[in-house]
């Protein structure tokens, strides 16, 4: 059986998750984030690819080389969110189904928050459900991917 690959990309100081501002947040660290997504991954049978970066040019060259390897993204951007439009011209680049990912509802929060440049080029947008968010992600990715190959 072939699983078809995503890649779940984590923008800058989620590698601090679990000491970063935890009652927004939580307890949960990256790893056991990535636990939960390779989890669901197998539940799902996808193949997955985690990574993070306090970078954008790091970020962008993950999504590029993903062009040509993955089937889908799932991506939490964080705060390149509200600030990047160069990560949303790479996710529209690539023409694969993308999932964007928030732990907090960012709409409850600062007003520099509310506005997403990367949601213009989501397929879907899971927001303010922890990180079962990252789950409720590779659900839907998994949806996609199998409707798409059904076709
Ligand atoms: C975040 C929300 C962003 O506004 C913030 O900059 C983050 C994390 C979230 O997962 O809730 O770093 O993307």
């Amino acid at each position: 059986m072939s699983f078809a690959s995503v890649l779940v990309l984590n923008g800058p100081n989620l590698n601090l998750l679990g000491t970063r501002e935890p009652a927004i947040y939580g307890s949960e660290t990256l790893d056991d984030i990535a636990k939960l997504c390779g989890d669901a991954a197998e539940r799902l049978n996808l193949s997955i690819d985690f990574c993070q970066s306090n970078a954008e040019h790091q970020l962008i060259d993950w999504l590029h080389a993903a062009r040509t390897k993955v089937d889908g993204i799932v991506i939490n951007p964080a705060a390149y969110t509200h600030t990047s439009v160069a990560i949303a011209d790479a996710l529209s680049a690539i023409e694969k189904p993308v999932i964007e990912v928030h732990i907090s509802n960012v709409h409850r929060r600062e007003a520099f928050r509310h506005h997403s440049y990367v949601s213009a080029a989501a397929d879907g947008v899971i927001v303010g459900c922890g990180t079962q968010g990252y789950v409720l992600a590779l659900e839907r990715m998994a949806a996609i991917l199998e409707h798409r190959a059904a076709k």
